[in-house]
């Protein structure tokens, strides 16, 4: 498999089952043909009772694992030539990115155009902060419908089913905190989006880990809930970065070990460097003496300004002459 031949355009009967299902035998790949059949069945079970578009679900459900194409050991390689930006936790859990590679074939190769079903597609893996209904349905039925003879099987089970019961944030919850329990006895690293989901779902049932809130209620909140953020390269001491964080971004911040902010202009969210690939991983976060300005100590990933620049301190107002050439003090 290379990257042209997700490139060669495919010849479409227009019916999306029979579309896919000659696509995957025709690449080897007949197999996932039962399981994107399974896991469509379980998506459009659980949209009827769960209030989600059941046409959106089967869609989502058909699609979600197209990718199956590209030899596991090729999907960074693959996303990269079709120009997909990965972060360097992708490269780490390169199991994530067949999401997005479905979802990229879906949207180039088999028409699909709603944003909701694509979005589905890409994070079917680990989910994300944010996810929808339609998310949910997918993760929730993928996980479900495992193959029974497979060698591993997850310790799942009981408790979604009994999730089930309750809602689907639970369902999604009680697989999400199965591998956040179990992560270091399987030896697994888990994905910052996989870490991200579980924190919102974690605060929103009322599961959150103690530290967060002792955390949370340490820092002097301003009026608006934000206090800044002072982001330094733990390596140089470089400044890097001046931003905000609200209680979300802070809490996602923790549970992900990335930088998160809340963007004031666009009052949303900022995962620092998901679009770009250019993550921070944090080292230490610490509170100024007031407790009303957080220093974030991090890794960077790449530059830390959308200009490009590593800091977005690149433009200087002054300097002093006797600053410049300094001879040091003995
Ligand atoms: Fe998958
Ligand atoms: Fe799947």
């Amino acid at each position: 498999m290379d990257v042209d031949q997700l490139l060669t355009p495919l010849h479409l009967s227009g019916d999306t089952v029979t579309d896919i299902t000659t696509f995957l035998v025709e690449r080897g790949r007949p197999e996932t043909v039962a399981h994107l059949k399974a896991v469509t069945e379980e998506a459009e079970r659980l949209a009827r009772r769960f209030a989600v578009d059941p046409a959106q679900a089967w869609l989502a459900g058909w699609l979600h694992d197209v990718a199956a194409i590209v030899p596991a050991n090729r999907v960074v390689e693959a996303a990269e030539g079709l120009g997909i930006v990965l972060t360097p936790a992708d490269r780490a859990i390169p199991q994530v990115i067949h999401g997005r590679l479905s979802a990229w074939l879906g949207e180039r190769w088999f028409g699909v155009t709603d944003p909701l079903v694509l979005n589905a597609v890409r994070c079917h893996s680990t989910l994300r902060y944010g996810a929808t209904d339609l998310d949910k349905t997918l993760f929730v039925a993928d996980k479900t419908a495992l193959d029974p003879t497979a060698d591993f099987q997850p310790g799942y089970a009981a408790d979604l089913a009994a999730a089930l019961d309750q809602s689907l944030d639970h369902a999604a919850f009680a697989i999400l905190n199965w591998f956040v329990r179990e992560r270091d006895c399987l030896g697994w690293r888990l994905h910052p989006d996989l870490l991200a989901a579980h924190a919102e779902l974690a605060h929103r049932l009322g599961r959150a880990p103690a530290a967060w809130g002792e955390a949370e209620a340490r820092v002097k909140w301003d009026g608006q809930g934000l206090a800044p953020a002072i982001v330094q390269d733990a390596h140089t001491g470089a400044v890097l970065t001046l931003a905000y964080m609200n209680r979300t971004a802070l809490r996602l911040t923790l549970a992900t070990g990335e930088t998160h902010f809340w963007s004031r202009s666009r009052r949303e969210i900022w995962h620092k460097g998901r679009t770009s690939g250019h993550t921070q991983s944090v080292t230490d976060l610490r509170l100024d003496c007031d407790g009303d300005a957080i220093l974030v100590r991090v890794h960077p990933h790449g530059p830390a300004c959308h200009t490009g620049a590593e800091t977005c301190f690149f433009i200087s107002l002054y300097q002093a002459d006797d600053m410049t050439n300094t001879p040091p003090r003995d």
